[in-house]
């Protein structure tokens, strides 16, 4: 059946489509791929009568039957395999990855996952099977998945993954596979993070007045996203970072960077912002750093600080009374319900149908922020394909990726 809806999606509403349609019922009556049947000589032919532009090589939909995956395996551990493609579902699309960049959540999860989950949330690539939907074969997409997860199968350590029609966005020339697969994740953490849960003005309607904002980590995937989207929205943002990262985030746009090793950063952090600081957000989220994050609050009127780990508000010192403390969680961006056991990330549980919304509306923004320079990729480093992932975790667990994102060639 993968054959048949790549190749009818490939003909319907083109010329020939009759005849293309009597090779399919023949193949499928034969059990043998349509690809087999194409007869390029009339297709393009007719194509040219018509004077349409050529359809992308249909070899690229009829994608192999076996790929390469990086999943998880018996032992809480994790090997390249091969295993089967996916197929893709109704509202579904096909990619053909040809990047997949590296989060803390892809190593986090392998322990936790029983063998046969494909690992990785990042992507980006081309379309490989439309499957009825608004984009192209071939067109050159991005976006990130809810990685090791299964019914349905996601993962982006592959040659080929799935994902929802409407969670990729489109990649414009200027930009890289490889720097679009570094976005997805940390970018939709730090607009679901600021916009949605933080409730801070968004760029499309920015602060009149420049307020303070804190973003703990920005040198992190998530705060280097943070402290660009945060000036965007008209703020006057302070970051934390070593010493040696200043210049980054100043360039990104931070009109403030703190060294978070200092251990005085909360007071200066309380000067930069006369004692009005009452948004902030952590992108570290250890207990410790909520607590500090805590200490460079208002000691007035207090303020909020939403966390990415499930940080809680009674694990503040006492002597600090008016912080409140709020976790979030990014994969609600997809609608479903979420099952996290006993998490507390104030966000999961039902359906979550405008987390979905509000990511649809940044995916639909992601390409005009890229193109015109607003947003710019984090940093990365290339480590090698589907075989150096594993050393790219060993590298993370141990602390030696700082202010940039792992990628790997996949394709
Ligand atoms: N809830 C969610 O949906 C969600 C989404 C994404 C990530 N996360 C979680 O968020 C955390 C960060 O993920 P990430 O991918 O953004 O991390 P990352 O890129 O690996 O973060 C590394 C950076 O953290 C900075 N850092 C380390 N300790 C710090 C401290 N005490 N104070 C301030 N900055 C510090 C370092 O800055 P310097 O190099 O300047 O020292 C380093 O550049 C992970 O635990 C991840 O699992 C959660």
């Amino acid at each position: 059946m993968p054959y048949i809806n790549a190749f009818l999606s490939h003909h319907v509403g083109r010329p020939g489509q009759f005849r293309s349609i009597r090779y399919v019922v023949l193949s499928y009556k034969n059990n043998v791929n349509p690809c087999q049947f194409h007869q390029p000589h009339l297709y393009y032919s007719s194509l040219k009568a018509h004077k349409q532009p050529p359809p992308p090589p249909l070899q690229q939909k009829c994608k192999q039957a076996k790929m390469k995956a990086f999943v998880t395996v018996e032992g809480r551990t994790a090997a390249v395999q091969e295993i089967p493609s996916p197929t893709p579902s109704e509202g579904e699309i096909l990619v053909r990855v040809h990047y997949a960049a590296q989060n803390p959540t892809d190593w986090k999860a392998v322990p936790h996952r029983p063998a046969g989950r494909i690992i990785g949330c990042d992507f980006a690539g081309t379309v490989a099977d439309a499957n009825g939907s608004h984009w192209r074969e071939g067109q050159r997409v991005a976006g990130f998945v809810y990685g090791t997860m299964d019914g349905p199968l996601r993962g982006a350590y592959a040659e080929y993954l799935v994902t929802g029609s409407s969670f990729v966005w489109s990649v414009p020339d200027s930009v890289t596979f490889k720097d679009a697969s570094t976005i997805s994740l940390a970018f939709a953490t730090a607009v679901q993070a600021m916009f949605q849960r933080l409730g801070l003005p968004e760029p499309s309607k920015p602060a009149t007045s420049p307020f303070p904002v804190l973003i703990n980590g920005g040198t992190s995937s998530v705060g280097l996203y943070a402290v660009q989207l945060a000036k965007l929205a008209g703020l006057y943002v302070i970051a934390t970072a070593s010493k040696q990262n200043h210049d980054l985030l100043t360039a990104l746009g931070a009109d403030a960077v703190v060294d978070y090793k200092d251990p005085a950063w909360p007071q200066k952090v309380r000067e930069l912002s006369h004692d009005n600081l009452q948004h902030a957000f952590d992108c570290v989220a250890e207990k410790e750093t909520t607590a500090t994050v805590a200490r460079a609050m208002s000691p007035t009127n207090g303020g909020r600080v939403v966390c990415i780990l499930p940080r809680k508000t009674a694990e503040l010192p006492e002597d600090i009374s008016k912080v409140k403390v709020e976790s979030t969680i990014v994969y609600t961006v997809f609608g479903d319900p979420l099952e996290l056991g006993d998490s507390p990330f104030e966000n999961w549980g039902g359906p979550t149908p405008q987390d979905r919304k509000f990511w649809e509306k940044y995916l639909g923004m992601l390409p005009e922020y890229l193109e015109s320079g607003k947003i710019k990729p984090n940093p990365s480093r290339e480590l090698g394909g589907l075989e150096a992932v594993a050393e790219g975790f060993a590298l993370q667990q141990q602390g030696k990726v700082r202010a940039e994102k792992l990628v790997y060639k996949i394709a």
